[in-house]
């Protein structure tokens, strides 16, 4: 039987092997929301850096630069962090560099693995359908909040370990423990969800919106996958 595991935050990385693994980065608030949409709207890719001016240099090459620090869109950059500005036909054929607080440092701390692609609630279908029919082992990588743990993307890791329970068996208690989580959680995040601290802190931003948004079930029919270091349909 193929394994299933939860990394809750990235500080935690150097304790898994990667190098045979599918690993399915997340950051439901809102990196990988957001990316999930940009792609199925037509963006041509997604290039992810973990450093702020590295991304600001691509604007010279002939990219979108996008992201955030803290929530809020970065001075000199396109594009924020809500998925609403990543919809439509203005977004088709972008290619888009990607820098947030936390989504794309998950995203390079995993770029070591067999392969890397990108979950959220927004392709939660098709996250799961790949993880099966795959043929590697599997760490889900929480994005969290600057090394913490978040809920919403244990939510979301809960989620995959739940449907994939009866193929793919815990490497640990940490897929367990989502697991349970969003057992409690599924007939209404968005209420589970209310006192968590990103929640609050969006909320501060007035970015409701954004939140009900990436707590939407199968939106899209996509499978964001890392290819020599873009991510691409
Ligand atoms: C992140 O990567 O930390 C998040 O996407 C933050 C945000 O909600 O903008």
């Amino acid at each position: 039987m193929k394994t299933i595991d939860v990394c809750l935050s990235p500080e935690l990385m150097h304790l898994y092997e990667v190098r045979s693994r599918t690993v399915v980065v997340v950051d439901i608030l809102r990196a990988t929301s957001c990316m999930v949409t940009a792609l199925a709207h037509g963006a041509e890719s997604i290039t992810p850096f973990a450093k702020l001016e590295e991304c600001l240099n691509m604007k010279s090459k002939g990219y979108i630069t996008s992201g955030e620090r803290d929530g809020k869109k970065v001075d000199g950059f396109d594009k924020g962090n809500s998925p609403f500005e990543y919809m439509g036909d203005q977004v088709h054929g972008l290619k888009i560099a990607f820098t947030t607080t936390n989504g794309t440092q998950a995203i390079e701390k995993s770029k070591n693995a067999k392969e890397v692609i990108i979950g959220s609630f927004l392709n939660l279908s098709s996250v799961v359908k790949y993880l099966l029919l795959g043929e590697n082992n599997v760490l889900i990588v929480c994005a969290g909040w600057k090394g913490r743990i978040n809920l919403e993307d244990t939510l979301f890791a809960g989620a995959v370990v739940e449907k994939l329970k009866d193929y793919l068996g815990p490497d640990c208690d940490a897929p367990l423990a989502a697991r349970h989580l969003y057992n409690l959680a599924k007939e209404d995040m968005a209420q589970f969800l209310n006192n968590s601290s990103h929640v609050k802190r969006l909320n501060r931003l007035n970015i409701y919106r954004d939140f009900e948004f990436c707590l939407s079930v199968d939106q899209y029919k996509i499978l964001p996958r890392l290819q020599n270091g873009v991510f691409v349909v």
